[in-house]
């Protein structure tokens, strides 16, 4: 059955709208329509924080709690879902959360403007972890920015939430919002508002159907980077259908040494699982815009935005990931150094959608990665590289190096990978590589940086590499 509305669960009650706006915020409709304005709107493009609310979503028959930036957010998108304000924290009682205490407590807010974000995204981490150490709560907020306070007290006042074992109204009522949410997901729902439509399958048939009927629509998943059109580029988005709820395409496999990820899976959920394989994949991720960017966005969607300085992609080139594309019922594998064609442009043909990626598990290589950006946290890369080498007794047997921010595209340091290819691990072969890189690539020039600065860090990373592994345990000696 397909559904003209959309459900979602605020104060312990269902809430329906019938055929929402699929281009209005969730941070509009909530100030707009519910006139709940304690949520801020600062930067509007899931930059500050201010916009911070959560949403409660089943996993494993448990209800997690998403920070999210609800700027950049669509409000179609809280079908399924729970919907908590800064508002909602208070209790009946009109106490305040255990949150809002420490923030006063601690004096974590001068003129206000970015507290309600910060309570929010602390909530989450309330709701979610049971003790909070200095990593789990810089990560926590590092998607929200405090011009005036600093961060200082608000991380004291974090901290002393490891001493609090309260529970909250959240906790009393999980039961009826957990039947609440079983009884409003997995509906398949479609909408029109004027000329604007919206798809949520939540079965890949379904998914087929819609697109064999609306042929020229834009898929939308996480949305963090496709909803800046609506946002910043202040352009309408006609006809979407979200991918983001289908259950097939949520996934993380290991299977034949290789990973294989759905289309859907989440970057947050990926960088808890990849840890294991390859920890710079996971340290490049730590640093992948912010626990709300990561909440929502997808490595698919990275993909598909083909940016210069997308962060996954050099990861995944460098591994020789490949690509999974269905167009209707066919699937082909396509290796991602064949999918970027030129700025922005792939492969992906009308209609055609990333079912997934398969990783390969180079157990017996190293791997190492870095990104540079002018801030560490909520930053998007000048430059990012990663290098994947077997080396037996000292010899380069095998090199893939790819970068991000050096072209009009990821990609691969060819004759940078010849001159390491059957060369000894000494700091002469790398030197001749680093050289080599200016035959590989043109960096471009923008805000971010100037095309000599990336090309002198591009050779300066290849030598942190070399320094990083020459004595490195996994060197094998047969
Ligand atoms: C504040 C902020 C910080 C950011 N920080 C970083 C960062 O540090 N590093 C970085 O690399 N990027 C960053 N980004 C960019 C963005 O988060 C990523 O590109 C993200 O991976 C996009 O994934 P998504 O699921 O949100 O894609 P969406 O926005 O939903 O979609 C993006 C594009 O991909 C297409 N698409 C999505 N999924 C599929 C699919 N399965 N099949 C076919 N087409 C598809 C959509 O049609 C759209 O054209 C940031 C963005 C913001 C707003
Ligand atoms: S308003 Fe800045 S992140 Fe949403
Ligand atoms: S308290 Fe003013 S911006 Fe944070």
């Amino acid at each position: 059955m397909t559904s003209n509305n959309i459900k979602f669960v605020w104060k312990n009650k269902i809430y329906l709208i019938n055929n929402p706006n699929p281009n209005e915020t969730i941070l509009d409709y909530v100030r707009l329509k519910l006139k709940k304005t304690g949520t801020k709107e600062g930067c509007a493009e899931g930059g500050c924080g201010a916009c911070t609310i959560v949403l409660g979503e089943i996993e494993n028959n448990k209800i997690v709690y998403k920070a999210i930036n609800s700027c950049i957010s669509l409000v179609p998108s809280l079908d399924g879902k729970q919907l908590i304000l800064v508002e909602d924290l208070v209790e009946k009682d009109r106490s305040l959360h255990a949150v809002q205490d420490a923030m006063i407590k601690y004096h974590g807010s001068q003129c206000g403007f970015c507290t309600p974000g910060f309570v929010m995204s602390l909530f989450a981490m309330y709701k979610n972890f049971s003790s909070y150490n200095k990593e789990k709560i810089q990560d926590s907020i590092s998607g929200n920015l405090c011009r005036c306070t600093g961060y200082r007290p608000i991380i004291d006042a974090a901290k002393s939430l490891n001493n609090i074992n309260r529970s909250d109204q959240f906790d009393k009522n999980e039961k009826k919002i957990l039947n609440f949410l079983k009884k409003i997901r997995l509906r398949n729902v479609s909408l029109k508002n004027k000329n604007k439509k919206y798809f949520s399958p939540k079965n890949i048939n379904e998914l087929k159907k819609v697109i064999k009927e609306n042929p020229n629509s834009i898929f939308l998943n996480g949305g963090t980077d496709l909803s800046l059109n609506i946002t910043k580029e202040r352009k309408d988005i006609n006809n979407i259908i979200s991918i983001n709820s289908i259950k097939e395409l949520k996934f993380i496999k290991e299977k034949n040494n290789t990973i294989e990820v759905g289309a859907a899976t989440s970057l947050g959920e990926f960088e808890l699982f990849i840890k294991k394989y390859y920890p710079d994949f996971n340290s490049i991720l730590k640093r992948y815009g912010s626990v709300q960017i990561r909440n929502v966005g997808t490595i698919a969607g990275n993909i598909a935005t083909a940016s210069p300085i997308g962060d996954t992609l050099p990861l995944l080139l460098s591994l020789d990931a490949k690509i999974v594309l269905q167009k209707m019922s066919k699937k082909t594998i396509l290796p991602i150094t064949k999918f970027f064609v030129s700025y922005r442009k792939t492969r992906l043909k009308k209609g055609q959608f990333i079912h997934s990626i398969i990783i390969p598990i180079f157990k017996k290589n190293i791997f190492k990665a870095y990104k540079i950006s002018k801030r560490v946290d909520d930053d998007i890369s000048s430059v990012c590289a990663s290098f994947n080498l077997k080396i037996i007794n000292k010899k380069i047997k095998s090199v893939k190096i790819a970068y991000g921010g050096m072209a009009l595209i990821p990609k691969r340091a060819i004759n940078c990978e010849k001159i390491l290819t059957n060369s000894s691990l000494s700091e002469e072969s790398f030197k001749k590589a680093m050289k080599n890189l200016e035959k590989d690539f043109r960096p471009i020039d923008d805000v971010r940086a100037s095309k000599d600065y990336r090309m002198e860090v591009a050779k300066n990373l290849l030598m942190k590499c070399f320094i990083e592994i020459k004595n490195h345990k996994l060197i094998r000696l047969n």
